[in-house]
Order: C-alpha cells, then structure tokens, then sequence
C-alpha cells in the first residue's frame, strides 16, 4: 500500500516545521501563547501522521515482518493517553518535574532507536542487509546515543530534585560532592569518546558491540554525575539545559535515519533550550558555569535550616487593615511569586485588583522574569484568571515607577524583591530585583518569615513603610476582598 510519495513526505515535513517555529514564535508573549501552542500541536499533529505512512512505505520497500506496525501503534495510544492524563493532572508549581520526566522519555528514545539502527540498519535503510554501517553513520549514532543517555539520566536525577520528596541521597535537593569529582567526570568523558571513536573507526559487517555498549553505560553514569553535583535551587536551569541536549540528541538521530523532521525539530528544541538556559542565568545574573559547578541550591538549603534567624522588629498588620490602605491609594502595582502558585490565588487576585479599579484605584502587575519556578510562571497563572495583558508590566518597563508608586503588593515573592541583590557581597549580589523598596508603602503577604529559594533573609520586610501580612496567600486576599467590598 503505497500510501504517500517521498516528495510529498518532503512537504508534509517542511510544512510542520513552519508550524514549529510558527509555535516558538507565538510562546514567545502571553498574548500569543495560544495561537503558539495550536501550531505546535498542529505541527506535530501532521509529523506523526506523515511519519506513519512513511513507515507503511519502508515497510513495503524493505518487507520487514509484521509485529512493528502494531507496537508502534500501541505505543502511539498508551504514551499519548498517560501525557494526555499527566499533562491535565499537573499543577503548575509541578511542571518543571512533568518537563524533567518528559525529557528523561526523549533521551531514552534516542538510546534505543541508535541499538535499533546499529543492530538492523538494513531496517533503517542505512546499509543493505549484511553490509556494515558507514563511518559516517557510526558517528552520528555514537553523539545520539551518547547525548541521550547524559539526557536521559541526568533528567531522571533532575526530576528526583526537584520532586523533593524521595529519601534517595541523589534525589535530594543538597549538591552531592566527593574530593576529585571534577576529576572522575573528566576521565569518565574521555572514556565514552576513546570507546566511540573505536566503535566508529571498526570496520566489518557485524557493528563492534563491546565498545558501543560500554560506552552507552558510562554515558547513563556521566549523565548521574554531572548533575548530582548541581542544587536544586538551580535545577529549572538544569531542565532547560537537558531539554536542549535532547533535541540535539533527537537532531543527531535524524541524521542517521535521513529523517528532516528529526533534524528541525531536533534543532529547534536544542538552540531553543539553550537560548532559554541563557536568559534565566542572565536573569539570575549568574554565568552557566557558575549553575553547574556552583552547588547553589546547597547554600540556599542549608540557610534555610541553619536555625538562628536575626530577630529584628516587623510591623505586621490583618487583610482588613492592607485593604483599607489598598483602597485609599491612588496607584498600586502587585508583585506575584512562587507563593502566590503555591496558594492558587490567581484567580482570588483578579477579583481584588476588579473590586479595586471600581474604587478608582489604578493596578499593574509586575513580572520578573524568574519569579515562580520556571520561565514566564506568572504570566501563565495570570492568563489563567484572564488578567488582561495591558494590566502586566515586564521588569524592565515598570521598574522605573516605584518610586512614585503608593502601595506595592508583593504576594507570595520574596527573592524576586530582596534589595540584598545591591550588596556585592550577597550571593545574589547583581541579580536584578524588582525595586518595590523604593515604594512609597509595601504589603508583604507570605506565611511566616521565613526564606524564599536563595536561602537568605529579606531587608524588605523590615523596612518601616513595610507592614507584613501573614497567611496563606488565597485567604488573605479573600478576606481583603470581603473587606473592600
Ligand atoms: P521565592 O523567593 O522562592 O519566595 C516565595 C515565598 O512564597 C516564600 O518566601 C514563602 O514564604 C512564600 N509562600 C509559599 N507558600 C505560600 C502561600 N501558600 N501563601 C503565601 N506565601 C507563600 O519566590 P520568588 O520571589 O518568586 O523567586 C523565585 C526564586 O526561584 C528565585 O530565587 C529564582 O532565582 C529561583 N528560580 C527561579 C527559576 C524560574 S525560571 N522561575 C529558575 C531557577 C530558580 P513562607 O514560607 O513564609 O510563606
């Protein structure tokens, strides 16, 4: 059954790449994230399909048995059905884990399509039936298997981290270190090159499986051992990184299989995950180097539970009393975090901020750029609860107002506000911070005084213009609500 031409599998291909970067331009702002989102899933809507009847095609050509149609198939279903019913399970503050997992998924694919070509290549019309693989394809099919099982690995030590709730030392959010790590990890890689270089340079029919397989293993150890060494403070980063690793892997892969929808996709996914991984250090304001050989988020935790914190008088006041004053202002711009996710008073906000712009009072949000635990976290939340985009203000464009701004609202932030950013000596010295301190008056809602993600305390809540808010962030501002009204 010859279902398609390769010219019009050559179309379908380069249409779904449009849609892709269609996609990856539309998520590049909250007012398009939708429209982005459709092409994505129409791209990869018309790759599966085309890549289906391709394999009818092949199948035809290289009259393989008939078991592979109807795995695939079932694959398609069972793997759909649980990213279908994971993906609208997740919450919010747990989607970096669902794209940690994902990605750890995309790793382990490219491992097994490379034993699959290496072992049958006929099936992959790489090489005639009982002829060897070429260089060439040797090479590309050590680098994908290599990067995919790094990806792999070090995507399931990822998503552990950041789950925080396995007793398993490597899950924990602590780095883990031992003396000459950097060492082993060195000796490690030039070991996975050494052996692929030999399984590329063997000649023969029969592929030199000792040192693929050898290799394939201490890249599963390597992807472990560079991440274990990383916080879980940094781990967002960390996924980032990984995801761009497995469309390079993905990329790699599609080589080997002559495949053009691989290679793109490939490529989008690894230059985007890249770009993304640089822009959250830059907003961090901390080198990439410094993510992965820093151990940050073992600072922050062992802060956290160091104990002793400096007792310095707050003023603390009731929900009442910060919406008698939200009332009476004339400007208000509110500062969401991590807290706020945790509380899900996206939509408990939208109504505040609707009861407030009756009373005449005029209220933006401000956003910077890794409140929250993964890249545009807030604007997502906000979409959520339909705040309209024109109400939410960007770092960069609202930073500037403060100062002539009579109350700020921070609701559940805290490192995303902590002038300690201004003291070189502080280890988030020169990360950019919203500068709420410099309003006229500042409402803190968050649960205790405890710390946020870095680890340190907050200057902020001591200020005399500041009166903290205690309580979780949704009953509170429903409680502000009610008092509004
Ligand atoms: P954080 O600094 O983590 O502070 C969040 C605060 O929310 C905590 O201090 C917590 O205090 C409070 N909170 C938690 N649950 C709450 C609830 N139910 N109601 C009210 N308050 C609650 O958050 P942020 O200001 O958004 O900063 C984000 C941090 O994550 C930064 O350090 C950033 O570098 C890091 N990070 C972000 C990313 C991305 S891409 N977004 C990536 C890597 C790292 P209580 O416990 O006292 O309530």
């Amino acid at each position: 059954m010859n279902l398609i031409s390769m010219n019009v599998v050559t179309l379908l291909y380069l249409v779904a790449s449009v849609c892709f970067i269609q996609a990856l331009k539309g998520l590049s702002s909250p007012s398009t994230a939708r429209m982005g989102n459709a092409f994505g899933m129409t791209g990869m809507g018309i790759a599966v399909l085309t890549t289906i009847a391709l394999m009818f095609k092949l199948k035809e050509q290289i009259q393989t048995g008939g078991m592979g149609f109807g795995l695939v198939l079932l694959g398609v279903v069972v793997g759909g059905a649980i990213g279908a019913i994971a993906a609208k399970r997740v919450e919010m503050t747990k989607m970096p884990e669902l794209v940690a997992a994902m990605h750890s998924l995309i790793g382990l694919a490219a491992v097994c399509i490379a034993i699959a070509a290496v072992s049958e290549p006929w099936a992959f019309n790489i090489a005639a039936r009982g002829e060897g693989l070429p260089f060439g394809n040797r090479l590309e099919l050590f680098i994908g298997t290599f990067v995919g099982a790094v990806t792999f690995s070090g995507s399931v030590i990822a998503f552990g981290k950041l789950a925080g709730k396995y007793k398993f030392r490597l899950f924990q959010g602590a780095p883990v270190r031992y003396p000459g790590q950097h060492m082993i990890n060195l000796i490690v890689a030039i070991a996975i090159i050494g052996l692929g270089l030999v399984f590329c340079f063997s000649d023969g029919a029969a592929p030199a499986w000792t040192p693929y397989i050898v290799m394939a293993v201490l890249s599963f150890v390597l992807g472990v051992l560079i991440i274990i060494p990383i916080g879980g403070a940094d781990m967002p980063v960390v996924v980032s990184m990984l995801n761009s690793y497995s469309g390079w892997a993905a990329a790699g892969i599609g080589f080997s299989l002559n495949n053009s929808m691989l290679i793109i996709a490939g490529s989008l996914v690894g230059s985007s995950g890249a770009i993304l991984s640089y822009i959250m250090c830059k907003a961090m304001n901390r080198s990439f180097f410094n993510v992965i050989l820093g151990g940050f988020g073992g600072e922050a935790a062992a802060a956290d539970t160091g104990g002793a914190k400096e007792q310095r008088p707050v003023k603390s006041g009731s929900p009442e009393d910060a919406a008698f004053i939200l009332q009476n202002a004339e400007s208000v711009i509110i500062v969401p975090g991590y807290g706020l996710a945790v509380a899900r008073a996206q939509h408990t906000v939208k109504e505040l901020v609707d009861k407030l712009t009756e009373h005449g009072v005029q209220v933006r949000y401000a956003i910077h750029p890794v409140a929250g635990r993964m890249p545009g976290h807030m604007n997502v939340l906000l979409a959520e609860a339909e705040v309209p985009y024109d109400q939410v203000a960007e770092m960069e464009d609202i930073n500037g107002e403060f100062g002539q701004t009579d109350v700020v609202l921070v609701l559940g932030a805290n490192d995303v506000v902590n002038p300690a950013a201004k003291d070189p000596k502080s280890p988030i010295a020169g990360m950019p911070i919203l500068e709420a301190y410099k309003a006229k008056s500042i409402i803190v809602n968050k649960r205790s005084m405890a710390s946020g993600y870095a680890g340190l305390d907050n200057d902020l809540f001591y200020q005399p213009n500041t009166m903290m808010v205690f309580g979780d962030a949704k009953k509170v501002i429903e409680s502000m609500v009610k008092a509004v009204e």
